[in-house]
């Protein structure tokens, strides 16, 4: 039986994770567990900062960025010693089940913890999108329209001076933000990981919008499709269209999380701790058609995403 569970938030932070760690905290006292919270991901982990939560601990942050928890990249957690420290901190307080809120680089930790007896589950906190088993990532929905936001407002610029935009988003080796801003915008060329691209064909096709009158064009890179710079001096090359770069950056994983996000993080961090409860361990939340459902946490290694070829397709259909 769990009675004493714990949160940590782990890897890039994302908006909507201070949701999750007030649903994870606030669902717990409401079942009569006790809840602690640990500061700094894995790291603070390993160094036993771990503090009792009560309900006012978790008060007025369901609408703020970051996390509360703080957040770390924690190298030490791959070995077997920081394992060990890890899991001996949780023992020491009692604790014996984590929710882990972050990508699929934290499960592993969190599975290492399973190892050592402990029980553990998964939240998808990433804006990246790109977890296997569950449709959306807590933080994607604030990100692509964060992007959307700043695309708009490059928008009005680029049409004024009559150049070519390549704006650079955020998702690893992942294309979601990219694809669905991209979308949303109303871009002329995203250019993804998951999909060839051929900068001449781009730069033809910026060519061709010149030509029936188009005054600007934006070009929407995800940064693991390759570096914007690059691509816009190339597509400068090809197209002698006058262009710029942005790279829009962090600013991405900041702000408060839209509705969207801050509903899918209370459902998630709440089943989180159902999870516990009804005696689960190494699952993962997902949402799923609407649901919140539990996954196995190894699918989240299991392969990459499958990426929607149809909404790429869409994108550019719509952006003859
Ligand atoms: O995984 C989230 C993410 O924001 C990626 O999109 C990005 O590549 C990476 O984190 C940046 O990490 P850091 O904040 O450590 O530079």
């Amino acid at each position: 039986m769990v009675n004493k569970i714990a949160v940590l938030t782990s890897g890039g932070d994302a908006p909507g994770m201070n949701a999750a760690v007030r649903a994870v905290v606030r669902k717990s006292i409401f079942h009569e567990l006790e809840v602690y919270g640990v500061y700094h991901g894995y790291d603070g982990l390993q160094r036993n900062i771990i503090r009792r939560m009560e309900l006012g601990s978790v008060a007025d942050i369901i609408h703020r960025g970051g996390t509360m928890l703080q957040t770390a990249r924690c190298l030490a957690m791959l070995t077997g010693e920081g394992q060990a420290r890890a899991a001996a901190a949780l023992r020491e307080h009692g604790i014996s089940g984590l929710v882990v809120v972050g990508g699929d680089g934290s499960y592993r930790g969190a599975q290492a913890l399973a190892r050592h007896g402990l029980r553990v589950v998964g939240v998808p906190g990433t804006i990246d999108n790109d977890i296997l088993g569950t449709e959306l990532t807590i933080g994607f929905d604030t990100a692509v329209n964060t992007v959307i936001e700043a695309v708009s407002k490059l928008r009005d610029t680029a049409s004024s001076h009559e150049r070519a935009f390549i704006v650079e988003v955020m998702g690893r080796n992942c294309g979601d933000i990219a694809l669905r801003a991209g979308l949303g915008i109303g871009a002329e060329t995203i250019i993804i990981p998951e999909v060839p691209y051929d900068l001449d064909e781009i730069g033809q096709k910026i060519l061709r919008g010149v030509k029936r009158g188009k005054n600007h064009s934006i070009i929407i890179v995800a940064e693991g499709a390759g570096d914007a710079r690059e691509i816009g001096a190339r597509l400068h090359e090809i197209a002698g269209v006058e262009s710029r770069v942005t790279i829009l950056g962090h600013v991405q994983r900041g702000g408060s999380p839209t509705a969207a996000d801050a509903v899918l993080a209370t459902r998630m961090g709440a089943k989180a701790v159902e999870a516990l409860m009804n005696g689960e361990s190494e699952v993962m939340v997902a949402a799923w058609h609407n649901d919140i459902i539990l996954r196995p946490l190894d699918l989240a290694f299991a392969e990459r995403p499958p990426f929607d070829r149809g909404m790429y397709d869409l994108a550019d259909q719509l952006a003859i």
